[in-house]
């Protein structure tokens, strides 16, 4: 962990923490010399990108000179966990927080607390609903993820190209749709940036969803869950699959998911390779046990968010509001939190199949060969 975060820092971050430190150095003594204190609540350690995020997060905010007081919610099963973090951040003084919400809409007395104290607050990659305390997002084009999902599950089915063009392949293939926990906010843009991309398709018969479950509801994996996925996937099977009828694709939006989907998939005796009859599977974060999968042809592909460079603009966002600015946004419209639109820093992602493991995950320094090799 400790080398993928230095040669993440070499890679990516280097302009960032430069001109952090510099501020730090320039900037107000009082601000820049430990005595600020940033809250970040992250939302779990059950899944490796939240804790990269916190340590790339941590690092770079004391790099440019702050403490940081870290809390990670454990999913916040008991329903309040968070809160109380976010809570116990605002007495113990903070004066900003950094927050991936476990529950996006379940902050409002916390982020009305730090509103009445001008404590600013960034929503990080999961925006913060229904309240007027959130200041700022930065997150990925969570639109393009989903549709990213979509493009890939057709890519492996044969029906369009690398360009995204249909190929003329007029299947019809099965597929069977999964969603994140509906109460993160981009669980819904995912699904709904896969779902616009699918239609055309579904519409013409090219794939269909035996299952006939295309509601949200029905996709949810609470939590993210992969035990849920899991439980999922086997009883469509047995529901809909148990008369020999093939199932060719999964939309998975997250790797927890798709990992647990791919595990039912084989406990009913699928693949093991795609070339043996593993579904096409889908995935998003690029999570090292997924890309071993890859690279053992089990799951299609993964959406990758390079979360050295979400962290690197969140920590020059905090920088932006302590050294009495503002943070730069490029996206003034998209996120509506019930409330209000929050003003947007949003970043790329990119599609990783099997040939761009090297080029994209480990050329990067965000995984060594090791880490993501097969073995
Ligand atoms: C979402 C995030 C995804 C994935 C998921 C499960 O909010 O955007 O990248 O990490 O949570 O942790």
């Amino acid at each position: 962990m400790n080398r993928r975060l230095a040669a993440g820092a070499a890679v990516v971050g280097t302009a960032a923490v430069l001109t952090l430190a510099g501020c730090g150095a320039d900037g107000d003594d009082g601000e820049s010399s430990g005595a600020g204190t940033i809250g970040v609540a992250m939302p779990t350690e059950s899944s490796e990108r939240w804790i990269t995020d916190g340590e790339t997060l941590e690092s770079g905010l004391e790099e440019a000179g702050y403490d940081v007081d870290l809390r990670y919610a454990g999913d916040d099963t008991a329903g309040f966990k968070q809160a109380d973090q976010v809570q116990a951040m605002i007495d113990g003084g903070a004066e900003l927080l950094i927050i991936a919400a476990v529950d996006g809409a379940g902050l409002g007395d916390q982020l009305e607390a730090a509103a009445a104290q001008n404590i600013p607050v960034i929503a990080y990659d999961r925006l913060l609903l229904d309240s007027d305390g959130v200041d700022h997002y930065v997150t990925f084009d969570n639109y393009a993820v989903g549709v990213a999902q979509a493009t890939s599950l057709l890519r492996g089915l044969g029906v369009v190209d690398a360009d995204g063009e249909p190929t003329g392949d007029e299947g019809p293939y099965n597929i069977e749709l999964f969603a994140g926990s509906l109460d993160d906010n981009n669980a819904h843009i995912f699904w709904q940036g896969a779902l616009d991309t699918l239609q055309p398709y579904l519409d013409d018969g090219v794939v269909k969803v035996p299952s006939g479950q295309t509601d949200i509801v029905q996709a949810e994996s609470w939590r993210w869950s992969g035990d849920l996925a899991q439980d999922r996937m086997s009883g469509l099977l047995a529901q809909f699959y148990g008369d020999g009828t093939t199932l060719d694709g999964v939309l998975s939006p997250y790797d927890g998911i798709s990992r647990g989907a791919i595990t039912a998939l084989a406990l009913d005796g699928l693949g093991p390779t795609i070339a043996d009859g593993m579904p096409v599977v889908t995935g998003q974060d690029a999570e090292a046990d997924s890309v071993k999968l890859i690279n053992e042809k089990m799951q299609y592909s993964t959406v990758f968010k390079d979360t050295r460079a979400l962290a690197d603009e969140a920590v020059r966002a905090a920088v932006a509001y302590l050294e009495g600015g503002e943070p730069e946004v490029n996206d003034t419209g998209t996120y509506d939190n019930g409330v209000k639109v929050v003003p947007t820093f949003l970043l790329d992602v990119a599609t990783v199949y099997r040939r761009d493991i090297d080029e994209v995950l480990v050329d990067s320094g965000y995984y060594t060969a090791e880490e993501v090799d097969a073995g």
